[in-house]
């Protein structure tokens, strides 16, 4: 048996001498931190996801049918008839938000960790270029079933094109190829969704992965490895800050594969709509053009962007505000490694104003996630009876839009005017946590 797979090995390293070097540079011989903690999982678990929302979707498309008369009953067909069919667009649905947990808490640990800092600015770019690429990969998916969310959704983000001077109402009508989402904004969702969009997202990820592979991976303590070999970078010196990624993380990271799985598919088998967050129930009846949901709002993942471009309002007679608002948002994420240009990676190690405007970034991001989603206006009147919703909600959903913007502004004053009080940064990585 041995010797079989041998001979096959040396078959293939004959034909392909270039293959075996590639996967020891990337597995074997690339040397990650030995100090990875449980924030390290969710860049396997996103590629896991990734790799579910591709197989699930092309299932899926075996029956899904693109018309704006077929869509919505292919869809329920596939929950009703289709041999497991209620299994596989449930992973995918399911698998779309959990997409955006495993994506928004890897970006958390680069914030968390300086990860974005040099030499890793590219790394970071091109995750946000996956970012992106994601949110409109998730918004054209949404349209597709052709529910009447879908269709309300589709109409309300597709408009906000028209606040552009000039050009706005051109647009909208060229994005749709109507004047109201129809039947032929839903088949060029299609064609970006089931495969633009994902080549796009599988190139970026190469990319992103190789980048990071060029300068190794950072670590919880944000201090470079000192000793044995970094990334790809042979030094001889012992002993080892580092260790090889195969095999210690495949096996490290298929525990956390584990215990994903058992999460994603208790929610799949027992919870899937989790309570209209993750399927809304305004999208269980097909798109009318006659009849507006009560509240219109988009997924759960998009809602602080949503609560911003909401919250900023409208001034020189334009709404455009809110959409510069809600993209400068992303901007400014992405802007980050010029804007923190702190001498420290870790929060470990950070001054005291960074890690308190840390937690006010994170905390206006969830409120603002809840004042998208329309919970805060559900909540006003038992907890501020009397009061005028509208009144209250604008007046804390503006604050926490400050709190967000005011993050960036923060932490670009705080680090460029010398004003950030760090802690001695250690020698080598640690391993207390
Ligand atoms: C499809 C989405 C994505 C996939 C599959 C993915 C995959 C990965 C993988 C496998 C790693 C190495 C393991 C790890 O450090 O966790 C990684 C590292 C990294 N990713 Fe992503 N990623 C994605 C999206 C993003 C996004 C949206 C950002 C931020 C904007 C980002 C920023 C980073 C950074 C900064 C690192 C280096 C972390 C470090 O060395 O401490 N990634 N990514």
């Amino acid at each position: 048996m041995a010797s079989t797979l041998s001979r096959l090995g040396n078959w293939f390293n004959e034909r392909a001498p270039g293959f075996m070097p590639m996967y020891r540079k990337h597995m074997t011989e690339y040397y990650a931190p030995k100090n990875f903690n449980l924030w390290y999982y969710f860049g396997s678990l996103a590629l896991l996801v990734l790799v579910n929302q591709i197989v699930t979707g092309i299932f899926l498309t075996m029956n899904y049918k693109t018309s704006a008369a077929e869509a919505f009953n292919s869809v329920e067909y596939i929950m009703r008839d289709v041999e497991w069919g209620w299994l596989i667009r449930y992973m995918h649905s399911t698998g779309a938000s959990l997409f955006f947990v495993v994506v928004f808490l890897h970006m958390f640990r680069g914030i968390m960790y300086g990860s974005f800092k040099k030499p890793r600015e590219l790394v970071w770019i091109l995750g946000m270029l996956i970012f992106l690429v994601l949110m409109a990969e998730a918004f054209m998916g949404y349209v597709l079933p052709w529910g009447n969310m879908s269709f309300w959704g589709a109409k309300v983000i597709i408009s906000l094109f028209g606040t552009i001077p000039f050009i706005g109402d051109t647009l909208v009508q060229w994005i749709m190829g109507d004047y109201l989402p129809a039947d032929s904004t839903l088949n060029r969702f299609f064609a970006l969704h089931v495969i633009a969009l994902p080549l796009v997202l599988l190139l970026l990820v190469v990319l992103h992965l190789a980048a990071l592979h060029e300068v190794g991976s950072n670590n919880p303590d944000g201090v470079d490895v000192k000793h044995g070999p970094k990334g790809n970078r042979w030094s001889p010196d012992k002993p080892k800050d580092a260790i090889p990624f195969h095999p210690y993380y495949t096996v490290k990271d298929s525990f956390g594969v584990g215990f994903f799985l058992m999460i994603a598919a208790f929610i799949i088998f027992f919870a899937p709509t989790f309570g209209g967050w993750f399927l809304e129930h305004d999208n269980f009846t097909p798109a009318n053009n006659l009849v507006t949901p009560s509240h219109i709002k988009p997924s759960w993942y998009f809602t602080p962007f949503y609560a911003i471009l909401r919250m900023i309002p409208s001034f020189f007679g334009t709404a455009i505000w809110g959409v510069i608002g809600m993209f400068g948002a992303i901007l400014l994420l992405a802007l980050l490694p010029w804007l923190d240009q702190g001498a420290v990676r870790s929060v470990r190690y950070r001054g005291m104003g960074y890690r308190i405007a840390l937690g006010v970034l994170v905390v206006s991001f969830l409120a603002l996630g809840l004042v998208g989603a329309g919970v805060t206006a559900e909540l006003i009147p038992a907890w501020f009876p009397g009061a005028d919703v509208t009144t209250v909600e604008n007046a804390f959903g503006r604050l926490m839009v400050l709190g967000y913007f005011g993050f960036f502004v923060f932490v670009w004053i705080y680090t460029r005017f010398g004003f950030e009080k760090t802690k001695p940064v250690p020698e080598r990585v640690t391993m207390h946590d």
